[in-house]
């Protein structure tokens, strides 16, 4: 099962070759990262101009690097949602192109499916199966959700933030600090030997009951804005602590109430659903604070944990390949691309 997948959902152009849903053959990202620093934050017309540009040649390169010609690919895995409804089009735009080029059909893929999928990329990991039910903590600069894997297409939500995403939450924290963008590992950075027992930040939703709107029990949820909030008052009294060497404590604070307030729901709902797998992905699982606390945990827990490799974590399209591949492998259909969904749901790898 020879899949290429194409990825372009925000910033990043990505494709890459999967064989079997889990041995990457090639797998290429162009970062868009330094076309956006100078306006602090993601902007989607440069963002779909720069993919224009960058997916042809980045397609040609995975597909070289593979050693592999289109006859050999059994399907052209493409992400259609969620994400950026300009960047989205290219992707699928290309995938749509090639497809009808080369008579090899295409598969439309939920990009959140691809991150919770990404553990299953490392060579180390054991079989899907093994690890299922999975309780996977998903952690990226639009998301941040806990969501129970009961198999490659069965997925339950169990709890979201209520308004910033964590990375959206460090990506902000950064600039009030005076970091660059994206903040997540400016701040990891920066924290480097500071205290982060120092200043107390709120958790967030510390003392939540009963339901959120959908459903959600609110002590599986998450709230960020406050503690944006209160870095952006915490500076404003204190405007010379960072030019007195109040940095490190300041930025590994700040981490550290993000990373308590996501530990907390993993914790209560990894005893509650009682599972024996945990993960964690997406971006902001490449820190390695954040990294090293889930390991704590995992053995306070007793619980296997799995962490996407580090090049799997931020956006890429290997996961999204591999998901497809295991998808298909299991007897899913494929789904022929219809159009681009930037608000798209997780229920399933197409959804
Ligand atoms: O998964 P991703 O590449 O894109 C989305 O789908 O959103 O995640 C990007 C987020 C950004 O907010 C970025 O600041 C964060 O991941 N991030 C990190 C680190 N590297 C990236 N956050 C904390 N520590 C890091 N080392
Ligand atoms: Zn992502």
């Amino acid at each position: 099962m020879l899949v290429l997948g194409i990825e372009s959902s925000c910033d990043e152009t990505a494709a890459a070759v999967v064989r079997d849903g889990r041995e990457v053959l090639s797998h290429v990202v162009l970062s868009q990262v330094a076309k956006h620093r100078p306006y602090g934050g993601v902007v989607p017309e440069i963002a779909s101009r720069a993919h224009v540009e960058a997916m042809a040649p980045v397609i040609n390169d995975a597909m070289e690097r593979a050693g592999v010609v289109y006859e050999e690919l059994d399907q052209i895995a493409v992400t259609h949602g969620p994400g950026l409804a300009s960047s989205l089009l290219i992707g699928v735009t290309a995938a749509k192109a090639l497809s009808l080029r080369t008579g090899v059909p295409e598969n439309g893929i939920n990009h959140l499916a691809g991150h919770l999928y990404s553990v299953f990329l490392d060579p180390d990991a054991p079989p899907m199966e093994e690890c299922l039910p999975l309780l996977v903590l998903l952690v990226t600069g639009g998301h941040t959700m806990l969501i129970r894997m009961d198999s490659v297409s069965e997925y339950t939500l169990l709890g979201q933030t209520l308004d910033d995403a964590v990375g959206e939450a460090l990506d902000k924290g950064a600039t009030l600090m005076g970091l660059g963008y994206p903040g997540g590992p400016e701040i990891e950075k920066a924290a480097q030997g500071g205290d982060p027992r120092k200043h107390p930040f709120p958790r967030g939703l510390q003392k939540g009951q009963g339901t959120v709107a959908g459903g959600l029990a609110r002590d599986r949820c998450f709230s960020f804005s406050g503690l944006k909030t209160s870095l952006l008052y915490w500076l404003r009294d204190n405007p010379d602590a960072i030019q007195n060497g109040g940095l490190p404590d300041l930025a590994a604070s700040y981490q550290e109430a993000a990373f308590d307030a996501l530990l907390d729901r993993l914790e209560r709902v990894t005893r509650e659903e009682r599972v024996q797998h945990i993960a964690c992905v997406g971006g902001v699982a490449k820190n390695r604070r954040l990294r090293s606390r889930l390991d704590e945990l995992a053995a306070t827990l007793g619980v296997k944990l799995l962490i996407a490799p580090m090049t799997y974590c931020t956006d890429n399209a290997a996961m999204i390949a591999g998901v497809a591949g295991a998808a298909t492998l299991r007897g899913q259909s494929l789904n022929p691309v219809a159009d681009v969904f930037p608000n798209l749901p997780l229920s399933s790898p197409k959804s």
